[in-house]
């Protein structure tokens, strides 16, 4: 309803200029009758960059909204998601499509305007979305009204992007890859960033004892808070010992790894007998020239480098997904409150932050 009023005042009438706002004369009767009305055309803004680097490629610019295409909605963001993949994406290590690229993948906020085809979703829906490729960072933009889910009323927006891509990430985790029972004692690596602090949760709610790693002692305590069973600092403490005294000598069935190059081996060495590797991210950088001949020599292992688009793959799926992980969060357990605001205008400030390994838990930009 919030969404639709402001839309609204954005589109009021009038004659004049103001910020982000460019002045369209608009042929009405009254112009026919040598009166001029100009519409004032609100702009967008959105983040781009024009070559990989650091934070300061980032940019803000405005842009003319565009209409949606067939089977697109313009979804007017209430909050965006904050994700170490957006840091890959600036710095190259994923590859953008072209330049100038947006950055982003996740958000929530309300529909402005529905293009041909869509079913299912009307102007003023409340809606969130994760891994819809790059663009998220603006304050409005257009989108495959396939790649929504519905809000439910009782989830908010900012919860909803601080969320979407961590939470449906260890929804396939923890549920999909390696479905996990109760009672399993599991390795899980940076247990107080993002996608971390929801798995303790998750974990915690199905009665899985969570090993996280973590680099600093606050980061071990609020992992402990939120449900790690122990925590292991990999800045100071060997992994693989920890691992084996922690579960008297039987090691892990899982090892949930999306620290990458700098812990590659030692979560080898912390799996039982065909055990599962599951590589999910690159923080240190990325796992490249493996020796297939190491899963052999380690214990018959299993190794999987899944991402989430190829789990949320269908509407149905990435609807389900998310009604698991919203009636996770509306049943208190899992918190979804975001830790760190910033606006969308200290974009640069933000990336730097999140990349200096400063930040714990959920963060999201505001426009
Ligand atoms: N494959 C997928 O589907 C998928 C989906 C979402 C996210 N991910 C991956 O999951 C990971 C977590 O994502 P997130 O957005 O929630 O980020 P995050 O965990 O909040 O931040 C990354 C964390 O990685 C740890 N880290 C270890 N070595 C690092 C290094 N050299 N530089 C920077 N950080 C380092 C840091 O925690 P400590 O200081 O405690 O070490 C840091 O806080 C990322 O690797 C991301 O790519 C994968």
């Amino acid at each position: 309803m919030f969404g639709r009023y402001r839309y609204a005042l954005r589109h009021d009438v009038s004659i004049g200029c103001h910020d982000k706002t460019s002045v369209r004369a608009l042929p009405t009767l009254q112009a026919q009758q040598g009166i001029v009305r100009e519409e004032r055309m609100t702009m967008a803004v959105r983040v781009q960059f024009k070559q990989h680097g650091g934070p300061e490629v980032l940019e803000l610019v405005t842009f003319e909204p565009q209409a949606p295409g067939r089977g697109e909605v313009r979804v007017r963001n209430e909050a965006i998601g904050m994700n170490f993949i957006d840091i890959y994406y600036r710095e190259g290590l994923y590859p953008v499509d072209s330049f100038p690229a947006g950055l982003g993948g996740e958000g929530a906020g309300v529909i402005d305007a529905v293009g041909e085809g869509v079913s299912g979703f009307a102007v003023g829906d409340r809606v969130a979305y994760a891994s819809v490729g790059r663009g998220a960072y603006a304050d409005q933009l257009c989108l495959p009204a396939s790649r929504l889910v519905h809000l439910p009323d009782d989830i908010s927006c900012e919860q909803a992007a601080a969320v979407m891509v961590k939470g449906l990430t260890v929804q396939y985790l923890f549920r999909q890859t390696y479905p996990l029972k109760a009672g399993d004692t599991v390795l899980f690596h940076a247990a107080a960033g993002g996608v971390g602090t929801i798995a303790c949760q998750w974990a915690r709610a199905m009665g899985v004892k969570l090993i996280g790693t973590v680099s600093t002692d606050e980061k071990a305590q609020l992992a402990k808070s939120l449900g790690a069973w122990a925590t292991i600092n990999y800045a100071k403490e060997s992994v693989p010992e920890r691992v084996l005294a922690l579960t008297e000598g039987r090691k892990c069935p899982v090892v949930y790894d999306s620290v990458g190059m700098a812990t590659w081996e030692d979560s080898l060495d912390c799996l039982e007998p065909r055990g599962l590797m599951v590589s999910f991210g690159n923080a240190s950088g990325p796992v490249t020239g493996v020796d297939l001949g190491i899963l052999n020599r380690k214990g018959s292992l299993f190794v999987t480098r899944p991402t989430l688009k190829h789990y949320a793959d269908t509407p149905e799926h990435t609807q389900a997904m998310s009604d698991e992980l919203f009636q996770l969060i509306r049943e208190g357990h899992i918190d979804a409150t975001p830790r760190n605001r910033f606006a969308l205008k200290d974009v640069r400030h933000a990336q730097e932050a999140l990349a200096s390994r400063a930040l714990m838990g959920l963060h999201v930009l505001l426009p």
